[in-house]
């Protein structure tokens, strides 16, 4: 037993010189590296001007090759490397706003709601750092007249790890990756002035709300509706549920198709109703969770931190809690768990 034990602790003392020794070999290489590139960049400054071939107009000439000036310039030297190796990753998230209970602006103007709750939550479970990011939803998702849904900028380009409060549908799982859902299927409705019929929208003009899984596909697979197959030229996109509403009240289109949690606010106190009396769900998409690239880590990490707050019973209080502190601004429709 002892013998174990001491072993164990000279295993430990071997690991962290080990670590310290990586740390110092990491730290002399970014050294190097900086050194390396300044000395680069220098010379590459301090090149006679004349040695620096401008290439005008469409010439096969083998000046056109690349110049080592180009190639090696500093900004190819990329310092935040050296920076991140040694400090702790930390994980951004984007978030929407003005979407029922999940995220809103309290008086103050500052966003909270259960979206900033749960990241709170399940980052603490995972050990991970988050940070949160209000963004438009149109940079994690986005869509046009006639073309499948395309990852907007944001996430694509990398500019934060992940988008909060993504249903992972057919078309989105063939662009990202999704987590766990923490919510239930949406219900969905179409929103239009008192007297519409939501079983026969043939002719009609609808109006989506840009990048929201609501599109389309989503109208098509409504069985009970009649002229569900909705020709491209009747499709017209807001980029927000507020300007869907104003499309809906200014006649650009007859009626707007939306999850109720995303139209609810904003069509309060106004003469725009929503149909049918119950809710239309979307044909196999799935539920709603974290989305990210697809060769991002974050999910995994988020995976874990969230089956520990499930597990522990904490995600259900959480949910609980939620609904008393956020439930003025609507329903918090979580998973059972
Ligand atoms: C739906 O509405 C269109 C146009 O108003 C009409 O021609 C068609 O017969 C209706 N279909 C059904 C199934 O009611
Ligand atoms: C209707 O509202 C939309 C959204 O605000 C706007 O883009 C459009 O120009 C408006 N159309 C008319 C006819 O007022």
């Amino acid at each position: 037993m002892s013998d174990a034990r001491s072993d164990s602790n000279v295993n430990h003392v071997t690991k962290t010189n080990q670590l310290e020794a990586t740390t110092t070999i990491t730290i002399a290489i970014c050294v190097l590296i900086t050194i390396v590139a300044l000395i680069i960049s220098a010379v590459a400054i301090s090149k006679p001007a004349g040695s620096d071939i401008t290439v005008q107009g469409k010439t096969t000439s083998p000046r056109q090759t690349p110049q080592p000036a180009v190639a090696y310039s500093p900004s190819t030297y990329d310092a935040s490397w050296c920076q991140a190796s040694n400090r702790r990753r930390i994980y951004t998230v984007a978030i929407g706003f003005d979407i029922g209970a999940y995220v809103y602006s309290d008086d103050s103007g500052f966003q909270v709601g259960f979206g900033h709750d749960l990241i709170d939550a399940v980052c603490q479970e995972a050990g991970i750092d988050c940070r949160i990011v209000t963004e438009p939803f149109t940079n994690c998702m986005f869509s046009e007249k006639g073309q499948p849904q395309r990852g907007g900028i944001g996430l694509m380009e990398g500019w934060y790890d992940a988008c909060i409060g993504y249903l992972a549908s057919r078309q989105r799982r063939q662009i990202f990756s999704f987590s766990k859902p923490f919510l239930k299927p949406l219900e969905v409705y179409f929103y239009a002035f008192p007297g519409f019929n939501p079983f026969n929208i043939t002719g009609k003009k609808v109006g989506l709300i840009s990048g929201f899984f609501t599109n389309e596909a989503c109208i098509a697979g409504l069985d009970q509706v009649a002229g569900r197959d909705v020709p491209h030229a009747n499709v017209f996109h807001a980029q927000t549920p507020a300007e869907l509403l104003a499309m809906i009240q200014n006649g650009t289109v007859d009626v707007g198709f939306a999850a109720a949690v995303d139209v609810i606010n904003v069509i309060s106190d106004t003469n725009v109703r929503q149909f049918p009396s119950g809710p239309f769900f979307c044909k196999n998409y799935g539920q709603t969770g974290m989305m990210t690239r697809k060769d991002n880590d974050f999910n995994s990490k988020w995976n874990e931190g969230f089956e520990k707050l499930v597990s522990s019973g904490r995600f259900k209080r959480l949910c609980d809690e939620a609904r008393i502190k956020h439930g003025h601004r609507g329903e918090i429709d979580c998973v059972d768990a």
